[in-house]
């Protein structure tokens, strides 16, 4: 089983946090569509034949392309890769690019599960973002996509934004929640260099929120988010029991996916590689017939590091049999030795052979996993 990720460029506005790669939308995607076309030709062979069972389109934005684009994208992929019967196909959807006929020729397409970027319910944190949609708007979408049968709907949302505060945040997770989703995400907001928020932090206009803030509005997702139904299968993700994201789940048990598209991943088991963060440079070399990236092939160590930093962030935790037979004696050792003391302060539990994090644990989960790596690779 392996999976398909297609990177998307295009934004039509630049939000204010964002670092993924996305350049302006343009009118005529063609000559990038050919050029993702080209790629999945000429890696044909990248997944060994493995049956795909997951596709992603994401971005950047999607939903800038016409659903007869993405047939043409994935109609392509069916000829190259077998695609299991039973799968799971996602696309990213900002909610001013949704009308009821887009959804329903996303429908007709084998589309069967949307990921909704709404981020927030509050106007004045949307335009603080530089979001595209009102409030209002990412209603529609969500009632919208209801309508139009699509039932595996996600929403996006993020917290810790400066002068959101915890009152606003319960607000926005119970209007969340009342809606008839079966996935939420929610980040709390990274400040990433290169953006515009970064550069505001940079002269001192923007502070990110303190730690008892995070704090205490992550422990209210986790609450409210249970007491709905949902299960905290990973750190920043909520699911209804059956929908989980089997794309996302598959990145964090080590599952093989394709990355196509400028800035998209890749990994094999054994290797990553990331194509270059370019579109113009990434068009242009594939009309050519070459495809630029960067590759690292995976040591034993980096491998066992990877394991530990997504394992720690979901529900199943490190499985002790698996790093057990992968990772030999030592990994199995390192890991039982290092364990000790964050199960002593209530941190981390064993459920049968798996150590996962409490809640407690969670909060602090980047300082545990960091702890947890072998080092050389912190
Ligand atoms: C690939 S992005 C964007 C998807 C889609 N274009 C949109 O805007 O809704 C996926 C999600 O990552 C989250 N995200 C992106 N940058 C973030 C940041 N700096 N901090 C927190 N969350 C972020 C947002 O919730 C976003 O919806
Ligand atoms: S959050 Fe989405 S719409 Fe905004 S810049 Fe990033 S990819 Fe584009």
């Amino acid at each position: 089983m392996a999976g398909i990720y297609i990177h998307i460029p295009f934004c039509k506005k630049l939000c204010h946090y964002c670092d993924f790669y996305h350049v302006i939308a343009q009118d005529d995607n063609s000559a990038y569509i050919d050029a993702l076309k080209k790629e999945a030709e000429m890696r044909q062979n990248y997944l060994a034949g493995e049956p795909v069972k997951t596709i992603y389109i994401g971005g950047g934005t999607p939903s800038v392309l016409t659903a007869g684009e993405l047939e043409n994208i994935i109609g392509f992929l069916g000829k190259l890769f077998v695609i299991e019967p039973e799968n799971e196909i996602t696309v990213e959807l900002n909610p001013d690019d949704i009308t009821g006929n887009y959804l329903k020729e996303l429908r007709q397409i084998n589309i069967n599960r949307i990921s909704l970027g709404v981020q927030s319910w509050r106007d004045e944190d949307l335009k603080m973002m530089n979001r595209r949609h009102t409030a209002l708007e990412a209603q529609d979408a969500i009632e919208k996509s209801i309508n139009a049968g699509f039932e595996n709907i996600s929403v996006d949302l993020i917290y810790g934004i400066p002068g959101m505060g915890i009152d606003n945040w319960a607000s926005n997770l119970d209007k969340t929640l009342s809606f008839d989703i079966r996935h939420l995400s929610a980040y709390h907001l990274t400040i990433e260099p290169g953006t515009v928020f970064g550069r505001m932090k940079e002269k001192g206009v923007l502070e990110e929120v303190d730690e008892e803030e995070s704090t205490a509005e992550f422990n209210l997702l986790i609450d409210k988010t249970t007491s709905a139904g949902f299960i905290h299968y990973e750190i920043s993700n909520f699911g209804k029991p059956d929908y989980f994201s089997v794309h996302n789940t598959n990145y964090w048990k080590q599952v093989s996916y394709l990355g196509l598209g400028p800035s998209a991943h890749s990994f094999n088991g054994y290797s990553r590689q990331w194509n270059i963060r370019d579109l113009k440079k990434y068009i242009k070399a594939l009309k050519g017939g070459k495809l630029l990236f960067e590759r690292e092939e995976l040591d034993i160590k980096t491998r066992f590091n990877e394991y530990i930093m997504t394992s720690l962030r979901t529900m199943w935790g490190i499985d002790l049999e698996y790093v057990e037979k992968i990772f030999e004696k030592e990994g199995y050792d390192y890991v039982v030795n290092l364990s000790g003391k964050f199960i002593n302060y209530g941190l981390m539990k064993q459920e049968n052979n798996n150590l996962v994090l409490t809640n407690q644990g969670k909060m602090i989960s980047d300082n545990i996993i960091s702890e947890m790596m072998m080092p050389g690779e912190k």
